[in-house]
């Protein structure tokens, strides 16, 4: 057994409240985090699961205004649908909350009063872009005019779609605010800054120790704060977001990227309140046992591992108890797409905005959710980006996940109940061939067992497959369809072994396939375990009735059809 800790508080990246979900986030941030979560849970780890969606943010507001709506409408409407798409595709938080409820509000306000406490908030004036005739400043993205380089006239307001530059809005050439079409100008406006250069060389030293961190994010970082950290505005100009308590920012809100993380804390807070221990979040954030694993897309990286940690060190000078600091931040590269285009495959980014893109609850109409998980769970953009491919789908979840897993428990099961009346006492004795394929068990479980506290769900996945592969060879070579005409004593102890290594492999499936393992608890009484040491621990009997495959397989047909949606979407035919 691995060493014990004592306790584990694992996240996943709260999502923008924004529109539905897509594979891509799933791969980065939530099914690595779910299976790892199921893993310690199983192995009677003391862990809490946190998300919440992530309700403010500028493009929120613009959702509103292009609906006709308010952003309490938007960011209600996408909490519920994302709750329910997680809760559909076996996702298991411990709490899913929200970053636009009174607590917190609170609780950034809080963290805000301790960092400004701890002496890491200035104050400063820049220049921002402002409409005269709607009588507010303007966010970047609702800025556009004539870019100052190359003279492209729809120019965004932070970069230029057409030379790529980036720049300042006030430095754009005759500014448009983007809703109404009318002038935009400069003007002066103060802010709330995060003093980030004065946690560089704690940052540094305390990235610098981690050695279990991914070399990709440890180095990426560290170059980062070399060359140089700069003082971040913390306050926008904008009325949708937590309100700053500071005299004079009655008309501002905080920036989102300074709220979002603190969700963490009052999700965790909400969970407590509603186990009815509420100061259970204490132990969490508090005790420095905790192990806090963030896990999140590449494109999160500099916030979860330079910001927020600074904030949580920052705070902690401005009185209260110390807040724990993220363990390890796992951050996974991207997934794009695979779309056959005249018939031929090729990568492609996701883009929400052209609906391409595979989205969760979409997914999960066409296919049942274990098999989509087994198959992301395969191809986890763990160490490069990886595409998605409903071809690769369909391979992975017919070959691997029924053609030899699935086939195994089938065979076992149903030989079981053929011809062994459905029981399996344990014999005196198990023959060696036996004896040596639990043994090699054990190796290959050791092997999953350290993939999987690396947070590597993918790795570990390909050392449940060799559990498959050395099962079936061990039911190949015996050969109980033969053996049965001769010797039923040893075809009894043959198939009770394989029982004992199902047992096995239904432990290590299910944190990949949750649904799939519950249901054979149904028509199988042996429970899901490890494989038992060489001591003892081997079950008295095991008994089967009434099984049924766990799967179906992915047909063609099914494929074609969630591939040519992706297709129309690609060629801008038919979006659905
Ligand atoms: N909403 C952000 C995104 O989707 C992630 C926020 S993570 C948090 O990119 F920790 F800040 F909440
Ligand atoms: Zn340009």
């Amino acid at each position: 057994m691995a060493e014990k800790i004592s306790r584990y508080l694992v996240t996943s990246a709260l999502p923008y409240a924004n529109g539905p979900l897509h594979v891509g986030q799933i791969a980065g941030a939530y099914l690595p985090a779910d299976i790892f979560v199921r893993y310690l849970r199983a192995r009677g780890e003391d862990v809490i699961y946190i998300c919440g969606t992530d309700e403010h943010g500028v493009p929120i507001t613009l959702t509103a205004e292009r609906e006709g709506t308010t952003p309490r409408e938007v960011v209600d409407h996408w909490w519920t649908h994302m709750k329910g798409t997680f809760a559909r595709f076996g996702i298991s938080f411990d709490n899913f909350s929200r970053t636009s409820t009174e607590l917190h509000a609170e609780n950034t306000q809080m963290i805000y009063r301790r960092l400004k406490e701890g002496g890491y908030i200035s104050e400063d004036a820049s220049l921002q872009m402002y409409s005269p005739t709607e009588g507010r400043f303007l966010p970047d993205r609702y800025v556009e005019g004539t870019c100052p380089y190359c003279g492209y006239r729809e120019a965004r307001g932070d970069q230029c779609d057409n030379c790529g530059r980036w720049y300042e809005a006030y430095q754009l050439i005759e500014p448009y605010s983007k809703t109404t079409g009318g002038p935009a100008e400069p003007r002066e406006t103060t802010h709330l800054y995060l003093d980030l250069p004065d946690f560089s060389e704690r940052l540094k030293e305390w990235i610098g120790s981690q050695q279990h961190w991914r070399g990709t994010v440890k180095n990426f970082i560290l170059g980062m704060i070399e060359s140089g950290l700069e003082q971040r505005p913390i306050t926008r100009d904008i009325s949708w977001g937590v309100p700053v308590p500071e005299p004079g920012f009655e008309d501002k809100r905080f920036y989102v990227w300074f709220d979002a993380p603190i969700g963490y804390i009052s999700s965790t807070m909400e969970w407590a309140e509603r186990i009815g221990e509420p100061d259970r979040w204490r132990e969490y954030w508090q005790d420095p046992d905790t192990r806090m694993i963030h896990f999140i897309a590449k494109d999160n990286t500099v916030f979860h591992t330079v910001v927020w940690p600074a904030m949580l060190m920052g705070a902690a000078e401005g009185g209260g108890e110390p807040w724990v600091l993220p363990y390890d931040v796992p951050a996974n590269e991207f997934m794009n797409l695979e779309v056959v285009v005249d018939g031929e495959p090729r990568a492609m980014q996701m883009s929400t905005s052209r609906n391409l893109a595979v989205w969760l609850h979409e997914a999960l109409d066409r296919f049942p959710a274990d098999a989509l998980r087994f198959y992301l769970a395969s191809t986890l953009p763990e160490t490069a980006d990886v595409n998605f491919s409903w071809r690769d789908f369909q391979t992975r979840v017919n070959s691997d996940l029924i053609g030899n897993l699935a086939n195994y428990v089938n065979r076992v099961l149903s030989f079981t109940e053929k011809y062994a009346d459905g029981v399996l006492e344990r014999p005196d004795e198990l023959h060696p061939e036996a004896l040596q394929a639990f043994a090699d068990f054990r190796e290959i479980e050791r092997r999953y067992d350290a993939r999987m506290r690396d947070e590597r769900p993918r790795e570990a996945l390909s050392e449940l497959l060799a559990l498959g592969r050395r099962a079936n060879q061990f039911f190949d070579s015996e050969a109980p369809w033969n053996m049965r005409k001769e010797d039923m004593g040893r075809t009894r102890a043959t198939l009770y072994a394989c029982a004992v290594m199902l047992q096995s492999i239904a432990f290590h499936a299910a944190p990949y396939v949750p649904e799939a393992v519950e249901s054979l608890g149904g028509f199988f009484d042996g429970p899901a375990v490890p494989m038992p040491d060489e001591q003892g621990g081997l079950p008295e009997r095991f008994g089967v009735s009434g099984a049924r495959p766990l799967f179906r397989r992915i047909e063609d047909d099914e494929v074609n059809a969630a591939e040519s949606r992706l297709t129309n979407a690609a060629t801008g035919g038919e979006g659905a």
